[in-house]
């Protein structure tokens, strides 16, 4: 069964640790996923951008596969299925399909008219028990063709999303969708530390997990982060599984062109990362 992600966000928070919301693109990623959260018995989020969404032949379709395969796999631990950087229209599609979770990412719109979009979808969450993830500051690089310039959230602009109701923050602090450049300067732990001290217990969410050091990420999780999204590093992981497995010529004897074995190493490094990235979060053991 799927659970909205409030819940396990309000644990994290009080206990000083992450949870990861990982990004799906297929069945073996959610697999991979899925397997290692049972595993080290930890909540955790999975991740659908719209394009990953319409990829996997929409919505609906990633639903009954994720509740489907929870149920196959006897999952236990809590999951999220979660709309990542929805649009307004993206997440009132899946608040339909059957999502747990939506992120509307109002964060290109001027702030009034973020705030009422987001209040709007609040009402709704709330009515069906989702949990809603609001974002204030485009977080800067990539995904799905959105670029964000990188800003830095106003931390009286978070405080009015925070204040509508949402479940948890997402604010730009200086954070980078995909690999971060040479010359990047590094999280605003001042912005940070400002915007929580703004908004209260307010679960904080960190996009851009890839390539962030592992101690500028136990610093954010000590100043009130408690969700931390990860893609890019599953799909490196994933792309140099895949190619080393290709390169050794195993895809051309024998078997080794069967699409459950081509595609072996690669779920086998997304279950490494995730593991990797759990460890770190600290949420091992708090399922
Ligand atoms: P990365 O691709 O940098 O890990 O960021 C993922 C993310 O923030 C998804 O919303």
């Amino acid at each position: 069964m799927l659970v909205s992600a409030k819940e396990m966000l309000t644990k994290a928070k009080a206990g000083h640790y992450a949870v990861g919301q990982f990004n799906i693109n297929n069945l073996e990623w959610t697999k991979s996923i899925l397997l290692t959260a049972e595993e080290l018995k930890s909540p955790v989020i999975l991740g659908v951008s719209e394009g990953a969404g319409k990829y996997m032949c929409g919505f609906k379709t990633v639903a009954a596969m994720v509740k489907a395969m929870i149920e196959e796999l006897n999952i236990t631990v809590p999951v999220a299925l979660h709309l990542d950087h929805g649009t307004y229209e993206g997440a009132k599609k899946c608040i339909e399909a059957g999502f747990s979770s939506v992120m509307f990412d109002g964060s290109h719109y001027p702030i009034e008219e973020n705030i009422e979009k987001t209040k709007e979808l609040v009402a709704i969450c709330n009515e069906k028990g989702l949990s809603l993830e609001a974002e204030v500051g485009a977080i800067g690089g990539e995904e799905d063709g959105v670029i964000g310039s990188g800003e830095v959230a106003d931390p009286d602009e978070c405080k009015r999303i925070a204040d509508l109701g949402v479940t948890m923050l997402a604010a730009g602090i200086g954070n980078i969708h995909g690999k971060y450049p040479e010359n990047w300067a590094g999280l605003r732990f001042d912005v940070l530390a400002a915007i929580q001290e703004k908004t209260g217990t307010m679960p904080l969410v960190l996009h851009g997990g890839t390539g962030i050091p592992a101690d500028m990420i136990q610093k954010a999780i000590s100043l009130g982060v408690s969700k931390i999204n990860v893609n890019t590093e599953c799909q490196l992981s994933f792309a140099a599984a895949t190619r080393a497995y290709i390169e050794a010529g195993k895809d051309l004897q024998g078997k080794g062109f069967d699409p459950r074995k081509l595609l072996a190493p690669g779920a086998q490094a997304i279950c490494d990362t995730v593991k990797e990235k759990m460890e770190l979060f600290g949420s091992v053991g708090k399922a």
